[in-house]
C-alpha cells in the first residue's frame, strides 16, 4: 500500500533541530564522537546509515570504539531471543564510562517496539537516554536536541506503535561509494506465525517509484556501480495501482551507471511470472536469487502460514530456472518449528538437496513474544533443535563445497569492493554470484569491475589473479 510522505515542512524542521543540536554538541565536546551498534538485517544497515547521517550532520564523527563515543545508538534486532540477550549485556559494559564521556545513550529498532523491552529498561537500564522506534527515525534530531537542552535528566522515549510515515530528504551516510542499500518498502503484512517484525515494523508501505529512480539516479552520479533493493517482502511492492515490482525494477534497470541490481527478501508466494520476465531479459538483475523456504515440509508450511506448499516452492524454481537457466538461489530455514517431526525435516533437507543452494542461512526456531507458534502445542526440545541444525549443516556444507570446487581454474567478472579486513595488501571484491573473492592488487582498482581468474577455494572465500 502506498502511504503518505512526511511534509516537506516537517523535514525542514527536522533540518533545524540538526543545526541548533550541532551548535550545542560543538560547545559541549571538544572532538563529539558517535558509534553505532547495528544489529539484525539489511533494513537495520540501511537505517543506521540514515541515523549516522543525521549524526554527521549534527557535527559528530563515527568511531568504531565505543570508549571514547560521546554518543552511541544501539539499532536493535528482535528477530531471535540471542540478539535481544545480546544489547543488554553490550549496555551494561558502558556503565563506567558513560559518566567520563559525557554520553548520551539512544536505544533505537525492533526491539524498542517492543513493551516487554521498554519495561525492562525502564526498569533496569536507567543508563539510556533515548529511546525510538522504527517509524519515527527522522524525528531523531528532535530528540537529540532536546535531550541536549535539557535542564533536568530525564529520559525521552518516543515509540510509536501506528505506521510512520515514508520520510525522503534526509541525510544518509553510505558505508560505501560502489553499492548502496535502497530501502523501497517498510513493514510485511504477512503474519508467518513464528515472526515478530510484523508487530515491530508494521504493515506494508511502499516507497513511491519517483522518489525511488532519482536516488538510483543520484547514487550512479555519485560512482555507485551496485544497488541492493530492501524490504521484508519486496515482491509485493505496490506503491499505486498499476504499478509493481517487475515495473520498479525494469526502470531501475534503465538507469546508466548502475551494472548490478540485487533485491532481498522475495516472497515465494508473491514470486510471480513478470518479476521472472523482467530478470531473465536484463544483464543487470541478479541471477541470485534469495527464495526463503523456511521449512521443506508441506505441514509445517501450513503452520508456519507460508502460503505455499513444497511442491508449490519447487515449481516456483523450476519455472525461475526455465526461464533463467543460469539463475542459482539461496534460502533461509528454520529447525524445529513447534511440532516438527523428524519426517518433516527429512523434508526440509530433501528441498536443499533438490535445490543445491548456493548458500543456506540457517536458524534455530526462537520463540517470539506475542507470535501465534508461541502458543502452537509440541515445542521442540533444545537438543533436538540443535542435532537438526547441525544435519543441516553438514549438508550444506557439503554442497557449497561442490560448488566453491566448480569455481577454481573458471575467470570470473568481481566488482572490487575494497581492501581484506584481516589484509591490507589484498582486495576484495564479489562475483556475479555473490561469492567473495580475495586477490592481490592497487587500491586503484577499488569501485570498478575487472576479470579474476580463480585459483584456490577456502570454503567462505576464493583466492584470485587478476588476468
Ligand atoms: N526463529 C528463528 N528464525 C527466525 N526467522 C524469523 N523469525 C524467526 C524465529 N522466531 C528467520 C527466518 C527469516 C530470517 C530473516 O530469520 O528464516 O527469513
Ligand atoms: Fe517475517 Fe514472514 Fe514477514 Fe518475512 S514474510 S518478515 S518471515 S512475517
Amino acid at each position: 500500500m502506498a502511504i503518505n510522505k512526511v511534509s516537506q515542512e516537517e523535514i525542514n524542521k527536522q533540518f533545524e533541530y540538526m543545526h541548533k543540536a550541532k551548535d550545542i554538541v560543538s560547545k559541549r565536546y571538544k572532538n563529539s564522537k558517535y558509534a553505532i551498534n547495528t544489529m539484525g538485517c539489511k533494513l537495520n544497515e540501511a537505517d543506521s546509515e540514515k541515523i549516522s547521517g543525521m549524526l554527521e550532520e549534527m557535527g559528530y564523527v563515527k568511531t568504531e570504539n565505543f570508549e571514547e563515543a560521546n554518543l552511541v545508538v544501539f539499532n536493535t534486532c528482535s528477530i531471535r531471543e540471542n540478539a535481544e540477550e545480546k544489547v543488554f549485556g553490550k549496555l551494561g559494559e558502558l556503565k563506567n564510562i558513560k559518566q567520563q564521556n559525557d554520553m548520551i545513550i539512544c536505544f533505537a529498532g525492533c526491539m524498542s517496539q517492543e513493551p516487554h523491552v521498554i519495561e525492562k529498561i525502564k526498569k533496569s537500564y536507567s543508563l539510556v537516554d533515548i529511546i525510538f522506534g522504527t517509524h519515527n527515525i527522522y524525528k531523531f534530531p528532535e530528540m537529540l536536541f532536546d535531550k541536549l537542552n535539557q535542564k533536568d535528566n530525564k529520559r525521552i522515549v518516543d515509540v510509536w506503535d501506528i505506521d510512520g510515515e515514508i520520510y525522503e530528504g534526509l541525510p544518509v551516510k553510505r558505508e560505501s561509494k560502489s553499492q548502496a542499500s535502497i530501502i523501497i518498502m517498510n513493514g510485511c503484512n504477512n503474519f508467518c506465525s513464528y515472526c515478530i517484525v510484523p508487530y515491530v515494523r508494521g504493515r506494508e508501505r511502499s516507497r513511491q517509484p519517483e522518489d525511488i529512480l532519482f536516488e538510483a539516479r543520484e547514487l550512479a552520479k555519485d560512482g555507485c556501480k551496485e544497488i541492493l533493493l530492501l524490504g521484508q517482502n519486496v515482491n509485493s511492492y505496490n506503491p499505486r495501482e498499476g504499478y509493481n515490482f517487475a515495473n520498479l525494477l525494469s526502470d531501475l534497470d534503465k538507469i546508466d551507471g548502475i551494472n548490478i541490481i540485487r533485491f532481498t527478501s522475495p516472497h515465494p508466494k508473491d514470486f510471480k511470472g513478470d518479476v521472472i520476465d523482467v530478470i531473465s531479459k536484463s544483464n543487470k538483475i541478479s541471477k541470485v536469487i534469495h527464495l526463503p523456504l523456511q521449512s521443506g515440509s508441506s505441514r509445517v508450511l501450513k503452520l508456519m502460514n507460508r502460503g505455499y506448499t513444497k511442491e508449490e516452492y519447487l515449481d516456483l524454481a523450476k519455472r525461475i530456472k526455465e526461464k533463467i537457466p543460469e539463475a542459482l538461489f539461496t534460502t533461509d530455514i528454520i529447525v524445529g518449528f513447534p511440532g516438527e517431526t523428524e519426517e518433516d525435516f527429512e523434508d526440509t533437507l530433501d528441498v536443499v538437496r533438490k535445490m543445491e543452494y548456493e548458500q543456506v542461512f540457517m536458524f534455530i526456531y526462537s520463540v517470539r513474544k506475542g507470535t501465534r507458534a508461541e502458543k502452537m502445542e509440541g515445542h521442540i526440545p533444545e537438543e533436538v533443535k540443535s542435532e537438526r541444525f547441525s544435519r543441516l549443516k553438514t549438508l550444506s556444507d557439503s554442497i557449497t563445497e561442490e560448488i566453491m570446487n566448480k569455481y577454481v581454474g573458471t575467470t570470473q567478472k568481481v566488482l572490487v569492493e575494497g581492501e581484506s579486513r584481516t589484509n591490507k595488501d589484498v582486495l576484495t571484491g564479489r562475483t556475479w554470484s555473490g561469492r567473495i573473492v580475495n586477490f592481490e592488487g592497487s587500491r586503484e582498482l577499488i569501485g570498478k569491475e575487472i576479470e579474476v581468474k580463480i585459483v584456490s577455494q577456502h570454503v567462505w572465500y576464493l583466492k584470485g589473479q587478476i588476468i
